[in-house]
């Protein structure tokens, strides 16, 4: 007897004697002298019919085998004579693994995704989320493919911080202070790392400091962030993948960003085909072409001031106006991709005043060598920029915005020890599967979604 998943018997070259199937029971058909199962054990999106003729050993409890019920299959492997699947199993024994009572909340019907949040724990085993859930390994798998294959070592950068590197102030605070009690005046000192800690936004700064040894890193890993934006985008938590390289500049940074989406999207459309081919009947119909836009063409390249002009001169209404020196919003990111290039578009060299410190200030002095990389439907997937190699240049950002030099020592001493020229940026792994499976709800490409009071599971 061999343990078969059902992927491996759907894909067999040849019929098997001996095999044994688990998984658990998507439906069954009764006739008068035999039964239809089919069983799915999330190897794959179809599941494998199986026949069990009424005597078989076990068949006494064939009712049992309901939606939702673990089972065990002994029988052959054998081509089946019906419409629809190459292979079936024809049971020699059935066993009843754990049973589904009619409680079962995934009884054979079409199930709305707000439904579908609020049993989190059960939806894995849907169609949709199944799917969404081997894309997603499959997607991670081919980001650490792609920098393997370009020589880029995988660094584990900490998830506990004591800085803080957007500057953007929006983090969790980390402590083990009782905040029942009184809390102490001197509390940053008492607790337990005797500072204040948080839950990191971003693994670049120590990214940075292994460029500037291994020449190429990339961290691929969660971040938090308290943003309180309740948007379909957001989430509290997510996963980052950031890459960083030494004597890279933003063409190289620019590139390397397409190169990595062009990569995952080919991968992953060769890996997870029938598992694509459901977001595209019933999630997004438009959903093959957009990747095919990204696969086969060069991204478009504007300046942020050209950006500006272009939406300056759009015959469109904005929510929030424009003008130079604006954060671009979703909407602008939107029509940027969609109405202006219909297709991905980076967008570089933008403002200093709305960008984090450690970005590479350009001759201008009013802009920083930042890139942001903009897809349809999304707006930013990736963001990131050329460093600030230049020790009195950071030094000098970080003072003008009222952060604290001390903080940033050992980030400094990078620039006063071999400092060289590096680029890296980072690209929201829930962004990235939003793209790949047309899915809208950020909640809904994440097992458990972390987002403003809302801590379920
Ligand atoms: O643009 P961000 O804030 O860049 C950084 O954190 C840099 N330190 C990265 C780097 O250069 N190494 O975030 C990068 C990406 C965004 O483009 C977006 O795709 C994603 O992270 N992201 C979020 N995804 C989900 N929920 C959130 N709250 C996100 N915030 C950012
Ligand atoms: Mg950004």
């Amino acid at each position: 007897m061999q343990k078969l998943r059902v992927k491996a018997a759907l894909e067999a070259s040849a019929s098997q004697s001996g095999v044994i199937i688990q998984g658990w029971v998507r439906t069954r058909r009764d006739s008068k002298d035999f039964s239809f199962m089919e069983i799915n054990d999330g190897s794959c999106l179809k599941g494998i019919q199986v026949v069990v003729d009424a005597g078989t050993p076990g068949y006494d409890q064939i009712s049992e085998f309901a939606t939702g019920a673990a089972a065990e299959i002994e029988g052959d492997l054998v081509e089946s004579p019906g419409k629809g699947q190459k292979w079936e199993v024809k049971a020699t024994t059935i066993k009843l693994i754990g049973a589904a009572p009619e409680e079962y909340p995934l009884q054979k019907k079409r199930h709305s995704d707000e439904f579908l949040r609020s049993i989190a724990h059960l939806r894995g085993r849907t169609n949709k989320f199944g799917a969404m859930f081997r894309i997603r390994s499959e997607t991670a798998k081919a980001v650490h493919d792609f920098f393997h294959e370009n020589g880029f070592f995988n660094m584990h950068s900490p998830i506990l911080t004591g800085s803080d590197c957007e500057g953007a102030g929006e983090m969790f605070r980390v402590t083990t202070l009782d905040l029942h009690n009184p809390i102490p005046k001197d509390f940053d000192t008492e607790d337990f790392f005797g500072k204040e800690a948080n839950l990191t936004v971003s693994g670049q700064l120590s990214a940075e400091t292994y460029a500037l040894s291994h020449g190429r890193v990339y961290t691929f890993g969660p971040t938090f962030r308290a943003e309180n934006s309740n948007t379909a985008r957001h989430a509290a938590e997510f996963w980052m993948i950031e890459p960083e390289a030494a004597f890279f500049d933003l063409e190289d940074n620019m590139q390397l960003g397409e190169d990595l989406l062009k990569y995952i999207i080919k991968r992953v459309r060769e890996q997870c085909a029938d598992d694509l081919e459901l977001f595209t009947k019933w999630v997004d119909k438009t959903l093959e072409a957009t990747l095919d836009n990204i696969q086969n063409n060069p991204f478009e390249r504007v300046s942020y001031t050209e950006a500006i002009e272009i939406l300056q001169k759009a015959q469109k209404k904005f929510e929030f106006p424009v003008e130079w020196g604006i954060d671009l919003q979703t909407e602008h990111e939107r029509f940027l991709t969609e109405t202006a290039f219909k297709k991905p578009v980076i967008v570089y060299d933008y403002p200093k005043d709305i960008k984090a410190f450690y970005m590479r200030l350009n001759d201008d002095e009013k802009t920083v060598a930042a890139m942001d990389v903009l897809v349809p439907r999304i707006g930013e997937i990736i963001g990131g920029s050329q460093r600030e190699e230049r020790l009195d240049v950071l030094e000098r950002r970080i003072d003008e915005l009222g952060l604290n030099k001390d903080d940033y020592w050992w980030y400094l001493d990078l620039r006063r020890f071999g400092s060289a020229p590096h680029s890296g940026f980072g690209m929201g792994f829930e962004r990235l599967l939003m793209l790949i499976t047309g899915i809208t709800n950020i909640r809904d490409v994440i097992p458990y979604p972390r987002t403003p009071k809302s801590l379920d599971f």
